[in-house]
């Protein structure tokens, strides 16, 4: 009862205003003098809030698609919002991040133990790989380069170019791990193109596959999945104190995630290590790798370099 009250007074209160208002208007509107000065004040608020008054005082830098973020990364001030807490731990040896992976991620059984479970042999085939860009030159010319004891996948598929750089760290007789962050789901719909690899449950066997692949080329020695997002992934490896002497970044290729993943990675690049990454000049560019490789390097002072369809940045300057 009371609340029905309440409502009915607040409404006839409402009407009063109302007809004040109106009262009030037609008066104002009577004197001529306040009619052109409410005429003027309109024009002019329409005048500074429309967008071609914005873009006058915002001239945007040459080739900046986005040019609020590049002014405001110019104020120092600004750039502390891109602070993070988790601090990395100090570098573990790089010959004990295996097991600590195995130990930490999989309870002490490597993922090759006992594979191919049962209820997934049928499924897979005996090798499936495709990848893009998997077998460019950039990735021995880097291995020469780097040498390294640990190089960071981040996006791996179904294992082409993490095979192929086994290959060639083999070839080198070099003693590699290559650590593989993908969640092994791939993108929603990817299946229209890849209808082999199978489900269960609405669970696609991505993983599976890449683990048979590994094993079908005897590279499970050297090759070691991290099957969770590249979010969390990279953020534990660097509180465990895992880092990278080479570092791949190619995963998400909108401008969040790959601003995401190379921050990350970055992070846990040896000092002197180098990052690279696909999809800076393909079809698939500026959808935002490019716009992301670029805005990291501005902001951090680095020189990018372009390596075939690749960026290329190197953390010891060395070009
Ligand atoms: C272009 S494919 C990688 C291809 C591979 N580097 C090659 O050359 O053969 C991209 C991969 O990134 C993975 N991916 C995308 N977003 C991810 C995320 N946020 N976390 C983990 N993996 C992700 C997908 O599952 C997919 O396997
Ligand atoms: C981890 O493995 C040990 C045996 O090595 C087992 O007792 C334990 O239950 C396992 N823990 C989990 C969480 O699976
Ligand atoms: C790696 O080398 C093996 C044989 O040496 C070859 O069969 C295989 O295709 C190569 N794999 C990739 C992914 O390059
Ligand atoms: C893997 O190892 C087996 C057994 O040693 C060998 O028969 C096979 O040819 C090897 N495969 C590749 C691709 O190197």
């Amino acid at each position: 009862m009371k609340d029905k009250d309440d409502t009915k007074e607040r409404s006839m209160h409402h009407h009063r205003l109302q007809r004040k208002l109106v009262d009030l208007t037609k008066k104002l509107f009577a004197n001529p003098t306040v009619f052109v000065i409410l005429l003027m004040l309109s024009y002019a608020l329409g005048y500074i809030s429309s967008p071609t008054f914005n873009s006058s005082r915002h001239t945007p830098p040459p080739n900046s698609p986005n040019p609020s973020i590049f002014q405001l990364t110019n104020l120092p001030t600004q750039l502390d919002n891109f602070r993070v807490t988790t601090r990395c731990a100090n570098p573990i040896p790089p010959q004990n991040a295996r097991q600590l992976i195995i130990d930490r991620l999989f309870n002490g059984t490597s993922p090759y133990s006992n594979f191919p479970p049962p209820h997934v042999t049928q499924l897979l085939r005996a090798r499936r790989i495709k990848g893009w860009g998997s077998y460019g030159a950039v990735f021995s010319r880097l291995i020469n380069k780097v040498k390294p004891r640990i190089i960071i996948e981040v996006g791996t598929f179904l294992g082409a170019s993490a095979l192929h750089m086994s290959n060639l760290t083999r070839q080198l007789g070099l003693d590699t791990q290559i650590l593989c962050i993908d969640d092994f789901r791939g993108w929603p719909g990817f299946r229209d193109k890849f209808k082999d690899i199978q489900m269960i449950n609405g669970d696609i066997l991505l993983y599976y596959q890449f683990i048979q692949n590994v094993m079908y080329l005897n590279a499970s020695e050297s090759v070691l999945p991290v099957p969770y997002s590249s979010g969390s992934a990279l953020t534990t490896l660097c509180e465990w104190g895992v880092t990278g002497d080479l570092i791949e970044v190619d995963a998400g290729h909108d401008f969040n995630s790959a601003w995401a993943d190379i921050n990350r990675a970055w992070r846990i690049l040896r000092p002197g290590g180098v990052i690279f990454g696909h999809d800076y000049f393909t079809a698939a560019d500026n959808r935002g790798v490019r716009r992301a490789v670029n805005l990291f390097a501005k902001i951090n002072g680095l020189q990018v370099r372009i390596d075939g369809q690749h960026w290329v940045i190197d953390s010891a300057g060395n070009m």
